[in-house]
C-alpha cells in the first residue's frame, strides 16, 4: 500500500451563508467515496487519546463539527500533525495511514463518514504490522 501523507488532504465542505446562519452540506461530489456509515465522538475526555490504527481499505473523512482536537498521521516514513477547528474543513483520511487523534477541547464532537460499514478486519491496530502492510 503505497499511500502516503501527501494523500490525506482538507477537504472544504461547501457552506450557504444567510444572517440565520451557515448550512454546510456535503454531498456525493463533496468527497471521493461513497458513505456507507457516519458515526461520531463526543463526551471525550480532554486527555482522551483515539486512533492508533490505520485501515487497509477504508476512506474517511473527519469533521470537527465542534471543537477542535489533533489528528497525528503517518506513512511509515514521514508523520505530521494536522489541527482539525472549523466545521467546514474535513480531514480525508485514505487507506494505509496511521492516525492518533488527541488534545480534544471540551464538548468537542468528532464526525466520521467512512466508505463501508464496520469491520474490525479492515484495522491495522500494530503499528509494526503497518510498516509490514506498507512493505517498509
Ligand atoms: P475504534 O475505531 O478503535 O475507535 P477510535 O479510533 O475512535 O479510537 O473503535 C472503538 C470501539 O468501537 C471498538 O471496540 C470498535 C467499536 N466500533 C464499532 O463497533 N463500530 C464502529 O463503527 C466503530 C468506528 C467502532
Amino acid at each position: 500500500m503505497k499511500t502516503k501523507i501527501k494523500d490525506v488532504s482538507i477537504i472544504e465542505i461547501p457552506r450557504v451563508h444567510d444572517e440565520r446562519g451557515l448550512l454546510a452540506v456535503i454531498e456525493k461530489k463533496t468527497i471521493p467515496f461513497k458513505i456507507e456509515r457516519v458515526y461520531y465522538l463526543y463526551d471525550v475526555p480532554s486527555d482522551a487519546y483515539r486512533g492508533g490504527h490505520a485501515h487497509k481499505e477504508l476512506y474517511q473523512l473527519i469533521v470537527p463539527l465542534s471543537g477542535s482536537f489533533d489528528v497525528l498521521i503517518k506513512d511509515g516514513n514521514q508523520s505530521k500533525i494536522i489541527s482539525l477547528n472549523k466545521p467546514h474543513k474535513g480531514l480525508l483520511i485514505v487507506p494505509g495511514i496511521w492516525r492518533e487523534i488527541d488534545n480534544f477541547s471540551s464538548g468537542c464532537v468528532c464526525l466520521v463518514l467512512a466508505s463501508s460499514e464496520y469491520n474490525e478486519s479492515d484495522y491495522i491496530r500494530n503499528f509494526n504490522d503497518f510498516l509490514s502492510f506498507k512493505e517498509l
